[in-house]
């Protein structure tokens, strides 16, 4: 098993704490012997050569060497902090994960980030914000690995090297650093109209938050919950800020990136500095389990779509609190290791195929960001619930592992850990039925639908709102080189709305086109709009 020494929040503590960080009162090498300089490489005299015998030289250089640690594929900039999740025990009902129960107070660690930019990039750009929150609970460790919008760009994991090499910087010029306005973005979105409701959310002020501490989260994928009875209950995550939602307007945005490139994260730290501890409900959205995974007619399985709020309300069932900052940027927040696989007795995955790309990708890329397989074991993404695997040995392993049958069955140490499928508080994967058919490369048909929802969303904005979406629209595609990118999404936007439609034409001086679809009958989600509908 792991080292035992870790205190309630995750930190090393005793003996664990003096390996791993400085302690004493005077400065030593790696291996605790005390120096006398720090200043000066040894050399044959203050004008010779330098000696190779120089140990203290080559090892400062070599560390400060191997400092740097790939940057997250996506998400690379971000800002975290710890905190407490106390439950209301509303979802008791539905799932039997003990975090969710009553009264229950659970350790956590939030990072939020965005997509496109590399680590060094700025705050306030149009991007879509990472939320992500990992609970130390009782039963092991759930992350809850979501976004600032409802609804993702792509239905399919397959295709996400296909949008994020679109939405990264041109490989021949590696601009824009980390705006949409380009080619290929658009290139790829116009083309590939499944992503046209993500799309509309982030040309929203969305795309813009005021704050971190003043944004929505979403899980975007529906989940399966479990109840002590075995009862499954389909479920989409929300997490409300307790500030409300606020943005900036695009003036205010470019401004500060000017001003102050790290803004967001700014915020976030002084805030809990200052005592005002930013809070978020965790609320739940509830749907039937039934066989066809839909709901009013929304395909649940396809992570293009969100639920209006007006058709499921979002259902409290706790709140969370950060109320410190990490003392260390590289070992929490860069450090920290998210998975949607991350789950805890009572709460289970779908079929979205988006979510099973997921549950593939993360640990995948973790192993080559993290160095090997063993970052479990950092102190961040340590889990504060026994761990008794047989995972062993490996790069950078850090645990002294007991006992010499590391396998099971056997009759050396002790026996077996457990009792196969007797333990109720193990994760059991819901044994619910999955539907017939041949192996294929096809979406489901009811995943065609690329113009509804964006609809919806367009029709449930506020006028200013509506001012922002052109706004952003027309400012996005006036920096394409390619006309055609410019005409394609035109093409997009009146499949949504001819005001939407003829708002950008006219920005850009290019005729408006006609729909090539009819436009959805659909009825506005006041709650999508930030103010008021
Ligand atoms: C990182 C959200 C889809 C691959 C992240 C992070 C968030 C996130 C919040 C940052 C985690 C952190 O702070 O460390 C989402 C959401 C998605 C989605 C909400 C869709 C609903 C995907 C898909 C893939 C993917 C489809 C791949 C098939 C990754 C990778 C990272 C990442 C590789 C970097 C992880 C790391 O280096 O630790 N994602 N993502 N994501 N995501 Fe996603």
């Amino acid at each position: 098993t792991g080292p035992d020494t870790v205190s309630p929040t995750g930190q090393p503590t005793g003996a664990d704490q003096a390996r791993v960080a400085q302690s004493g009162s005077y400065l030593t090498n790696a291996q605790g012997t005390r120096l006398y300089d720090t200043d000066h490489s040894l050399k044959a005299g203050p004008r010779g050569p330098v000696l190779l015998q120089d140990h203290h030289l080559r090892e400062k250089v070599m560390h400060f060497d191997h400092e740097r640690i790939p940057e997250r594929v996506v998400h690379a900039r971000g800002a975290g902090a710890h905190g407490v999740f106390q439950s209301y025990g509303t979802a008791a009902s539905v799932t039997k994960a003990g975090f969710l129960a009553a009264d229950v107070e659970t350790p956590v660690f939030t990072r939020f980030s965005t997509v496109v930019g590399s680590r060094g990039s700025s705050d306030t750009v149009r991007d879509t914000r990472g939320f992500a929150t990992k609970f130390y609970t009782s039963e092991g460790v759930f992350d809850l690995v979501g976004n600032n919008i409802p609804v993702f760009f792509i239905q399919d994991a397959i295709k996400f090297p296909d949008v994020v090499h679109a939405a990264k910087p041109h490989p021949d010029r590696e601009i824009p650093q980390a705006q949409s306005a380009h080619d290929t973005f658009w290139d790829f979105v116009s083309l590939h109209t499944e992503a046209t409701n993500h799309t509309i959310f982030f040309m929203g002020d969305r795309g813009i938050p005021r704050s971190f501490r003043m944004m929505e989260g979403f899980g975007v994928h529906t989940f399966r919950l479990v109840n002590a009875e075995g009862a499954t209950t389909l479920v989409k995550f929300h997490w409300k800020p307790k500030l409300g939602v606020h943005s900036l307007v695009w003036d205010e945005a470019q401004l500060i990136n000017g001003v102050d490139p790290d803004f967001h994260r700014r915020d976030l730290a002084d805030a809990i500095e200052a005592g005002a501890y930013p809070q978020w409900e965790l609320g739940i959205q509830t749907f039937p389990d039934n066989p066809e995974q839909t709901f009013e007619g929304i395909d649940l399985l396809d992570p293009t779509n969100f639920v209006p709020e007006e058709l499921a309300p979002v259902q409290p069932v706790g709140l969370l609190t950060l109320n410190r900052n990490p003392s260390n940027f590289f070992a929490e927040t860069e450090q920290v290791a998210f998975h949607v696989g991350h789950l805890v007795p009572g709460i289970d995955v779908t079929d979205d195929p988006l979510l099973a790309g997921r549950l593939f990708s993360y640990l995948d890329t973790q192993i080559t960001r993290l160095g090997g397989p063993n970052f479990p074991q950092l102190p961040i993404n340590r889990p504060q619930a026994p761990v008794n695997d047989m995972l062993r040995d490996g790069m950078h392993q850090s645990a002294v592992h007991r006992g010499v049958a590391p396998y099971r069955p056997n009759s050396l140490d002790g026996g077996c850990p457990f009792t196969a499928g007797a333990d109720t508080s193990a994760f059991v994967e819901a044994p619910v039925r999955v539907p017939e058919g041949r192996k294929v490369r096809e979406a489901s048909e009811s995943f065609a639908d690329h113009f509804s929802q964006p609809r919806r969303f367009w029709l449930s904005m506020s006028p200013v709102e509506r001012e922002h979406i052109i706004g952003a629209y027309t400012f996005e595609l006036g920096k394409c080189y390619e006309q055609a990118i410019r005409e394609r999404t035109l093409q997009v936007l009146a499949n949504i709305d001819p005001e939407l439609c003829a708002g950008v034409a006219e920005g850009l001086g290019l005729p408006a086109p006609e729909p090539t679809v009819p436009l959805a009958e659909v009825e506005p989600s006041p709650a999508l709009s930030q103010v008021g509908g």
